[in-house]
């Protein structure tokens, strides 16, 4: 198997300080979605919605992390991790969405970080990973300025509580999906399909950014700020004028947009063209984009896919579940995503490692001033559980093709400060519900149980020949 030939090899390309990890958030893996005074999120309340998850299924109990601190630290410390990123539920702390705070929301967390503080694991904070407390959501959600505002709010409560431990902070998982699955196609809570409304969602949630960001650096210039953005390479079908046009819409609204705005203060005009279909921007005030560039210190980059793309037709997006949704792609219904021939995991997206080389290369040509990090990939695949054993080599080939990908950007010059497998273990996988597994550890939902699965295994051998060699330096 590759693993005993690629392994050594491949350990000594990453740099000395790299954070090896594994990443999770709230709502997928907590569970106890009504202990200790926790509040309803925007997800409490679409899951319920009949049709809205394939399996019907919740994140009522999830995968119970919320209860096995002990446990779920015991598997990060035995798969050889230096690093953990999981997300703080905003209803948990804040069950009003408010200033009100639940100390026994915020209790779980600070004893999360203090254990994995004690086993040398070095947390990484998702500040908004998708559960927004549905009070906000009644209030109008994303697509209202407030709720931005709520938002900094949230994060100087939790930096308040947390910060004196914790220096890594990413303020916004994929405000992509947020928006535009949440607010466009509905796929994801709060479900609605409103184009104009999930354009003003992108920038709010943009908005709530850049708000936290600088109010975290305010209480802590050492702090280390990050965003996570979901990246894909994307190609046009053919050289025709149609199919061009396709691939410059896709990468305008899934790539430059929030990149542009974070970093440059301002959104491609290209793109705005496009939207002026569907939005007459109102909602963007003076200071607004100077806000959204706020000081970044890590660009976290979260990477499955690419995409090739036709301008001839063909409605859905490449990522859609079989849940009635609508369009992701407001202002752009006439594109269509196909296949490039490529195999595909378990979802359906194509395996290309070499598009995280593309992506990260891009990325630093781009913006040389921010390092990068990866803070999401993996694969799902129909895993069974063996005698004991999980035996997935086809994502023990996923991880190790795209760390490969990691090395080649490094050695291309990429500043690349860490790398987080999607996901520490199977957990709610959103409108897939628990019909999908991305971990590196199998869970028996029925029971809660883990079993590390053999890419697991490999990937803690890996990690951990790389640890040692930069130890013995
Ligand atoms: C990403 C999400 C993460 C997980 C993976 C598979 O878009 O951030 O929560 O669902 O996809």
């Amino acid at each position: 198997m590759s693993n005993d030939i690629e392994g050594p090899a491949l350990a000594a390309r990453f740099p000395s300080a790299f954070a090896w990890g594994a990443a999770t958030s709230s709502y997928q893996v907590e569970g106890a979605t009504d202990a200790d005074g926790r509040g309803k999120s925007i997800w409490d309340a679409f899951v319920n919605e009949p049709g809205r998850v394939v399996d019907g299924s919740n994140g009522d109990t999830a995968i119970d992390s919320y209860r096995n601190i002990e446990g779920d630290v015991a598997l990060i410390k035995a798969l050889g991790l230096n690093s953990y990123r999981f997300s703080l539920s905003w209803p948990r702390i804040c069950p009003d969405g408010d200033g009100r705070v639940n100390q026994a929301g915020l209790a779980y967390y600070s004893n999360l970080v203090d254990a994995l503080l004690a086993e040398g694991i070095t947390p990484w904070i998702t500040l908004y990973h998708w559960d927004l407390p549905q009070v906000l959501e009644d209030a109008g959600g994303w697509p209202e300025r407030a709720t931005a505002l709520r938002f900094a709010e949230f994060a100087k409560i939790a930096h308040d509580a947390l910060g004196d431990r914790v220096k890594h902070w990413i303020t916004v998982n994929e405000p992509w999906c947020a928006a535009f699955l949440g607010y466009a196609s509905g796929e994801h809570a709060p479900g609605r399909r409103d184009p104009s409304a999930s354009v003003a969602a992108a920038h709010h949630l943009m908005l709530g950014h850049g708000l936290a960001a600088r109010a975290i650096k305010a209480a802590d210039p050492e702090a280390t700020i990050s965003i996570g953005l979901n990246f894909y390479p994307v190609h046009a079908a053919s050289d025709s004028a149609v199919d061009v046009d396709a691939a410059r819409r896709v990468d305008g609204v899934q790539n430059r947009w929030f990149t542009e705005v974070a970093l440059r203060g301002a959104y491609p005009e290209d793109i705005v063209e496009d939207f002026k279909a569907i939005s007459d921007f109102a909602f963007i005030e003076d200071g607004d984009l100077e806000t959204i560039k706020a000081p970044l210190d890590i660009l976290s980059v979260n990477y499955y896919s690419r995409f090739t793309v036709t301008g001839n037709g063909g409605a859905t997006s490449a990522s859609a579940a079989p849940t009635g949704a609508g369009s992701a792609w407001p202002a752009n219904e006439h594109i269509g995503f196909v296949s490039a021939g490529l195999p595909v995991t378990d979802m359906g997206w194509e395996i290309e490692p070499a598009g995280l080389t593309q992506v990260l290369t891009r990325l630093h040509t781009e913006y040389p001033e921010v390092s990068l990090a990866v803070t999401e990939n993996g694969a799902a695949f129909p895993d069974k559980l063996d005698d004991g054993q999980v035996h997935d080599l086809e994502r023990l080939d996923y991880v190790q093709g795209h760390l490969a990908a990691c090395a080649d950007a490094v050695e291309a010059g990429v500043p690349l400060v860490g790398y987080f497998a999607w996901s520490l273990a199977d957990n709610f996988e959103w409108a897939w519900g628990y019909t999908k597994r991305f971990g590196l550890v199998y869970v028996e939902f029925e029971t809660g149980e883990r079993t590390v699965k053999d890419s697991g295994r490999w990937y803690g051998d890996l990690v951990r020949r790389a640890r040692s060699i930069r130890e013995a330096e």
